[in-house]
């Protein structure tokens, strides 16, 4: 069996996601990771039990940027909070994979978190998760769906309100659909959108050079299948041509300063903006 065996025939463990779906595995590494340090950015407790319900050997050869994932977690945590926070009763995760914010944050009372992914990763989140619930007053609602297909029947179906506002995330997604896909996905996403909406998206802007050694990262992708379909130079001007203004757009130095990390190894930095964004609706 190769270490990323998505089979695991007598171990008794969940079915593992294939190929990209298995990226989701690698962040839910990097939390885990985050979790640990006594400075975290964060707790998320389920990054562990992820990597638990898989045996950290299966987890040995997954290799993600672990610092920059632990800032994107944080910024996007306080994006959907400070939403949330203010009126967005409706919270969409496109392709949530591992992320457990519907568990982990605070949310308003009456807030509904909504969680797309292919099929076969929700049913190993599920599988590790079993009974745990969303704080009280939330709702946590899972919507398997293929995000290059027309997904919005089935997150209607399941509550979502096309006329009540909504924060949208799209984490770690963008680069692995191609720039066809990503401009379909953020139509649908602006059709689906009341006025005040809110989109964060995390895209890789081209320009962007590494510190630290990727190889092990990119050895990782093409194991599983799983390379980068797509980038984007101007992710702000990409999001204002499909009716999204920018509100925030950090340079990494920005958001390792933000947040506290200035001390360390950024492993990207960009000659441009960086590629994560949170936006509004246009009037
Ligand atoms: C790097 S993971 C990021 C997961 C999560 N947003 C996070 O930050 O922890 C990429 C995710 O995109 C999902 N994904 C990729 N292509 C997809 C598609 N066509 N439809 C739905 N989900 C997809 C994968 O299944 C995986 O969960």
């Amino acid at each position: 069996m190769s270490e990323l065996d998505p089979t695991p025939a007598d171990t008794g463990r969940p079915r593992l996601p294939r190929s990209v779906g298995l990226t989701a595995l690698g962040v839910a590494v990097a939390r885990a990771q985050e979790s640990l340090r006594r400075d975290r950015l964060f707790d998320d407790p389920y990054a562990r039990a992820f990597v638990d319900a898989v045996g950290a050997e299966a987890v040995s050869s997954m290799r993600t940027f672990g610092s920059y994932i632990a800032l994107r977690t944080a910024l996007f945590d306080d994006y959907l909070l400070a939403a949330a926070r203010a009126g967005l009763g409706q919270v969409v995760l496109l392709a949530a994979g591992l992320d457990t914010r519907a568990l982990r944050l605070d949310w308003p009372a009456g807030t509904t978190v909504f969680e797309l992914d292919l099929p076969e990763v929700l049913e190993f989140k599920e599988a590790v998760l079993g009974r745990a619930t969303a704080p009280a007053g939330s709702t946590r609602t899972v919507v398997p769906a293929d995000l290059r297909e027309d997904w919005a029947p089935a997150l209607t179906a399941a509550g979502f309100r096309p006329e009540a506002p909504t924060a949208w995330l799209a984490e770690g997604l963008l680069p692995y659909l191609t720039s066809a896909d990503n401009d379909l996905l953020v139509e649908r996403v602006g059709a689906l959108s009341a006025p005040t909406s809110r989109l964060a998206v995390e895209h890789v802007n081209p320009t962007t050079t590494y510190k630290g050694d990727v190889s092990g990262f990119r050895k990782m992708q093409s194991s599983i299948g799983a390379q980068w379909r797509s980038t984007q130079p101007d992710p702000p001007g990409w999001l204002a041509g499909h009716g999204w203004r920018a509100l925030d757009a950090p340079t990494m130095d920005e958001l390792h300063l933000r947040y506290g990390r200035g001390a360390e190894l950024s492993e990207r930095t960009g000659t441009g903006a960086g590629g994560l964004v949170i936006s509004e609706r246009g009037a």
